[in-house]
């Protein structure tokens, strides 16, 4: 989609020479990614951490040079995508799966900028499911006590199997009618023991681009985010 295209090719202008650089996951960044190999080819050099295996090898079809996180001291800038964007830049990120190493990620990292197409923008997150990285063990307990928040809470297939994160969990997406306090309901999905982390990013992102249907591009900046 060329609103995509455009938000994830306009982040890599962010990008500069000596960075390491977190590496999001989804069709947005995938622009970014293609970018940034031309521009590699052009004579940028970055080292980069990956947020999934499909941008790690995204990454290495593209020549972008990966290392691990824990090689790091800090991550530069990271940009990444969402699944919906409220007017105070908190975020639902997970539609991919990612969320667990794209919010180490990007806690690990100086600026987040999120690249999006502007059907991402809402007025109040929750119409797009609570995506839920949950553990194995315990998992049908853990599905009840999500349904006990007030949504439907449905474990995510892959095909007739349940799909598996690149860190070997389940996720559950949880469908809330809206969720007008994220802050409140970030902590009640994380106090639950089964579950490992979800897919709401508080006062994170530091800018957000946004890919219009007319071809221009926006800038949004948050003053909220660390
Ligand atoms: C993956 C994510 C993605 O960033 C999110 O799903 C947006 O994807 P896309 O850019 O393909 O619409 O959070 O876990």
């Amino acid at each position: 989609m060329e609103s995509k295209k455009i938000a994830g090719e306009r982040a890599a202008d962010y990008v500069s020479d000596g960075m390491v650089v977190g590496l999001g996951t989804g069709s947005t960044v995938y622009w970014t990614l293609s970018r940034l190999g031309e521009k590699i080819r052009q004579g940028l050099s970055i080292r980069a951490v990956a947020t999934s295996i499909q941008t790690e090898a995204l990454a290495k079809k593209f020549g972008i040079a990966l290392i691990p996180l824990s090689e790091v001291e800090t991550i530069d800038l990271t940009i990444d995508g969402a699944d919906e964007v409220d007017p105070e830049w908190n975020l639902i990120k997970g539609g991919g799966g990612a969320l667990l190493r794209e919010k180490i990620v990007a806690d690990a990292s100086k600026r987040l900028i999120i690249v999006a197409d502007e059907s991402k923008l809402v007025h109040s997150l929750g119409k797009f499911p609570l995506p839920v990285e949950v553990v194995r063990f315990g998992f049908e307990w853990t599905l009840r006590r999500l349904s006990g928040l007030g949504c439907v809470a449905k474990p995510r297939q892959s095909g007739d199997k349940p799909y598996l994160t690149d860190n070997g969990n389940f996720i559950v997406d949880c469908s809330f009618e809206s969720i007008p306090r994220p802050r409140d309901l970030h902590r009640k999905i994380n106090d639950i023991p089964g579950v490992i982390d979800n897919g709401l990013f508080i006062d994170r992102a530091n800018l957000v681009i946004v890919g219009c249907l007319d071809g221009t591009v926006k800038e949004l900046s948050s003053r909220k985010a660390k």
